[in-house]
């Protein structure tokens, strides 16, 4: 039977707290959707619907049927074949959009139980599918040369990596040195204060053996494995070019299709960074877009309403940049609200709200669609903010009303720190790990309820005062 999981919202202290911060965020919301009893009716068709378990089977499917969705590979082209089969399966036309993407440099680390780790290649080490075997060491430090002992010769090198690029050169530098027959540098913390994700080390040399980043938890695992016995490791990297990743785009046309008729867009990133199952980043604001593009399918929109899963977001925002890019000025100016949801059911404890995000902290459409959603449904989960970082920022740079759905922690006696999960963009980004069906199911009512009241057939009762 499928469980339903509600957010916080139906106690009455709620929807107070949550009334009187939409309209201390400057009176944003009109009379009839304030308090109006109709629009709440209309809530209703949604949130009846709308199912976080559902939302999370497609999450199951991108995190750990497919894994990693990196930009212009192969898990990439799965997930928009994944996304547009099941928004077919709905009834909607859907288009693949490509655009061309940089090489990738991607590293494999074969243990003896056939595990393996996705990491990221130095372009300037040994790009091969032949594979390096040896026995893995752990060296401290490692900026100076007598860190090596004599036996490192013919291992693979595994350290924590240097803070700076320098730093690392030298690390590099020395176990090539010292005779390592490979490098695995292991990234500490991340730029968010996040465990260190995999990377590919920038190496202002080449080299002949090959020099891996991992993340952080893959260096922990590694010497888990150290600590019951030798361990002995398969290297291999593969230079990828002539590389294209994909927006996937479906489109439900309005009933009664005027010429000036608006269009609103709900789009999510459905790539990955490399090494992560990416299932709070960003399966989640994927698996949120394909339920409601479910539940939509049932009624009668006035406005154009186009579904997009947008390509190597986290190469930084390529394909909603490119989405933007082609329209023209006239079809820009058609677009009346983008909701871009981006980790939009994390399970870390710190991360209280769901934050409706514009990059320049003004309310526009889709903040005030939300906020007055949360308010007429009594949830107090959803607050305005600030925040770039994703999909929304090229549409906002073309002067497009847009905004962010994030769950973070922002405190309010130091809103410049805010707090995200640990596990972001590394390999413990996973279902089991970092995904609370509570927080998707608070995400599908309060944006779905928001994006239907911006799209919906307009009823004209409503607007009665
Ligand atoms: N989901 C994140 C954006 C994000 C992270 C927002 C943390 C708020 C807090 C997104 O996928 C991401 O990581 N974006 C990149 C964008 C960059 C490549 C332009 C980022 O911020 O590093
Ligand atoms: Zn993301």
């Amino acid at each position: 039977m499928a469980v339903k999981y509600r957010g916080k919202g139906s106690k009455v202290f709620a929807s107070i707290l949550a009334v009187s911060i939409v309209l201390g965020s400057g009176g944003l919301v009109s009379a009839d959707e304030g308090n109006g009893k109709s629009s709440y009716s209309q809530d209703q068709k949604i949130v009846a619907r709308v199912s976080a378990e559902r939302a999370l089977e497609h999450v199951k499917y991108l995190s750990q049927e497919i894994g990693p969705r990196v930009s212009g590979l192969e898990g990439e082209q799965r997930s928009a074949a994944y996304i547009a089969n099941t928004l077919k399966s709905y009834g909607y036309d859907v288009e693949f959009q490509y655009f061309p993407v940089a090489d990738q440099f991607i590293a494999n680390v074969a243990l003896n139980d056939e595990t393996v780790w996705e990491m990221g290649a130095a372009p300037n080490g040994k790009i091969s599918d032949e594979a390096v075997k040896g026995q893995v060491v752990f060296v401290e430090d490692g900026t100076s040369l007598s860190d090596f002992s004599a036996d490192t010769a013919g291992k693979i090198v595994v350290m924590a990596r240097a803070s700076t690029v320098a730093g690392y050169q030298a690390q590099v530098d020395n176990a090539v040195k010292a005779g390592a027959k490979g490098v695995i540098l292991q990234s500490l913390v991340g730029s968010r204060g996040n465990y260190g994700q995999a990377f590919n080390p920038s190496l202002a040399k080449k080299y002949d053996v090959p020099v891996f980043g991992a993340s952080y938890i893959h260096g922990e695992w590694m010497k888990e494995e150290m600590a019951k016995g030798s361990v002995e490791v398969s290297l291999t990297a593969k230079h990828y070019s002539n590389l294209k990743s994909v927006n996937v785009i479906a489109t439900k046309a309005p009933k009664g299709k005027a010429k000036d008729t608006k269009e609103v867009i709900l789009g999510a990133h459905h790539d990955s960074v490399v090494g992560a199952p990416g299932a709070n980043d960003n399966a989640s604001g994927v698996g949120l877009m394909l339920e409601l593009a479910r539940v939509y399918k049932g009624y009668n929109t006035d406005k154009e309403l186009k579904f997009i899963a947008f390509g190597s977001e986290e190469r930084g925002l390529l394909g909603s940049r490119y989405y933007v890019d082609q329209l023209s000025q006239e079809q820009r100016d058609r677009i009346e609200a983008v909701f871009v949801p981006d980790m939009v059911a994390t399970n870390y404890d710190k991360a209280k709200n769901l934050y409706a995000m514009t990059v320049d902290g003004t309310t526009n459409a889709v903040t005030n669609a939300s906020t007055a959603a949360g308010a007429r449904l009594g949830n107090s989960d959803i607050l305005p903010g600030t925040f770039g970082s994703s999909d929304h920022v090229p549409f906002h740079n073309a002067g497009i009303p847009a905004a962010l759905f994030i769950w973070m922690g922002i405190d309010s006696w130091n809103p410049l720190v805010y707090h995200i999960e640990k596990v972001y963009h590394t390999p413990q980004d996973t279902m089991e790990d970092n995904i609370s069906a509570e927080r998707m199911q608070s995400a599908l009512d309060i944006i779905g309820s928001g994006l239907f009241d911006t799209v919906r057939k307009d009823v004209p009762a409503l607007h009665k005062k």
